[in-house]
C-alpha cells in the first residue's frame, strides 16, 4: 500500500464552535501553533474574544449560538469574509448536566439534544453546503466515549453522543465521493470545566485537553474517522463488544465506571451546571446571554 503523505495545515482556515474555553480553545491553540487561520464561534463572547486575543496568530472570535440556524450560517459567512473559504469545521461545543435521569427537567433534556445534536448537525449542513463546490474540507464532529457505551448520570448525553456518532458514520458514507471528509472524535473523561467534581476510576482516568487536541491536529494531517483518546480505547471498546452484555457490565462496574457520574458531589458542580443551564437554545433563546469572567 503506497505510504500517505501528512498535510501541511499552514494556511488553512479552521472554524471551532465552543473555542472560547476547554478542548476547543486547546485545539484552536494547536491549530494556530500549525500555522492555520483560527476562528473561534462561542456564546460567550467576551470570553471568546480573551482567548482569540492571547492565543494570537490572526486567532479571530465570533459570537455563535449552535442551536440558532441563522446565528450558525452568519458565523460560516464572516470567517468567509475575514479568513477566506473554510477549510475545516470543529463542531465542538456541547454540555454535560448530570443528573438522575428520573429527575432530570425537561429543560435540561431539550438543550442537551438542542446543543450536542441539532447544533452538530447544522453546522455539518451549512458547512457541507460551502465546502462541495470546492470538492474538499474537513467536519470534525467532537462525540465522546460515552457515544459508544452508555453511562449512568449522564443517560441524556450518552444518548446525544451516540447521536452525534451515528450521524457522522451516515454522512461520511452519503458523502465518500464528495472530497470532504469526516472524523469523530471520541475521548474519555477530559480535565476541562465539563467534568467538574468528577474523579477518576480504576477503569477511567481523565486525560488532558492538549491530548485531544493533538489527535484532532494529527486526524486532520492524516485523515482517519474514528479518533479515540486514549488511542487504546479503541481496543477496550473492541474486546468489550465481544463480551456477552452482562459481563460486559460487570466489567465496567468492576473499575467503577459505573458510579464515575452518579458519585459526583453536587456542590462540586454547582458553578458548570449554572453555566451549561444557561447555555442559549432554541427553547430558551429570548434570555439574554450572560457575561461571564475566565
Ligand atoms: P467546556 O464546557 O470546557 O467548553 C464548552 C464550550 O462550548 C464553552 O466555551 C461554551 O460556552 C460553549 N457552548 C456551549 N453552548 C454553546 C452554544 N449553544 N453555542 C456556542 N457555544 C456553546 O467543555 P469541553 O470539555 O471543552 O467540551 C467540548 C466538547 O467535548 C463537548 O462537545 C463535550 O461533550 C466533548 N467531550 C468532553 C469531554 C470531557 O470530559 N471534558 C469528554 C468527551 C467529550
Amino acid at each position: 500500500m503506497a505510504k500517505r503523505e501528512r498535510r501541511w495545515l499552514g494556511g488553512k482556515v479552521v472554524a471551532i464552535t465552543g473555542g472560547a474555553r476547554g478542548i476547543g480553545r486547546t485545539t484552536a491553540q494547536a491549530l494556530v501553533r500549525k500555522g492555520c487561520r483560527v476562528a473561534i464561534g462561542d456564546l460567550h463572547l467576551d470570553l471568546a474574544e480573551q482567548t482569540a486575543a492571547e492565543l494570537g496568530g490572526g486567532t479571530i472570535a465570533l459570537p455563535l449560538d449552535v442551536t440558532d440556524r441563522s446565528s450558525f450560517a452568519s458565523f460560516l459567512d464572516a470567517v468567509d469574509r475575514e479568513l477566506g473559504p473554510i477549510d475545516v469545521l470543529i463542531n465542538n461545543a456541547g454540555i454535560m448536566p448530570v443528573t438522575a435521569f428520573r429527575e432530570e427537567a425537561d429543560d435540561s433534556i431539550r438543550r442537551q439534544i438542542d446543543i450536542n445534536v441539532y447544533g452538530l448537525i447544522t453546522g455539518t449542513q451549512l458547512a457541507i453546503e460551502r465546502m462541495l463546490p470546492r470538492h474538499t474540507g474537513h467536519i470534525v464532529n467532537v462525540a465522546s466515549s460515552a457515544g459508544k457505551a452508555g453511562v449512568p448520570g449522564i443517560a441524556t448525553y450518552s444518548g446525544t453522543k451516540h447521536a452525534v456518532v451515528g450521524f457522522t458514520e451516515a454522512i461520511r458514507a452519503e458523502l465518500r465521493d464528495s472530497g470532504i471528509e469526516f472524523s469523530c472524535v471520541m475521548p474519555v473523561t477530559v480535565n476541562t470545566a465539563l467534568t467538574e467534581g468528577v474523579a477518576d476510576t480504576r477503569g477511567v482516568k481523565k486525560v488532558e485537553p492538549e491530548e485531544v487536541a493533538d489527535e484532532i491536529v494529527d486526524a486532520l494531517e492524516m485523515p482517519r474517522f474514528d479518533v479515540f483518546i486514549p488511542r487504546t480505547l479503541k481496543f477496550t471498546l473492541a474486546a468489550g463488544s465481544l463480551l456477552p452484555r452482562r459481563w460486559r457490565e460487570a466489567v465496567a462496574r468492576l473499575m467503577g465506571i459505573d458510579k464515575i457520574m452518579t458519585e459526583v458531589p453536587k456542590s462540586a458542580r454547582q458553578a458548570y451546571e449554572e453555566r451549561a443551564a444557561a447555555s442559549r437554545s432554541g427553547a430558551d433563546a429570548e434570555k439574554p446571554v450572560e457575561r461571564e469572567a475566565a
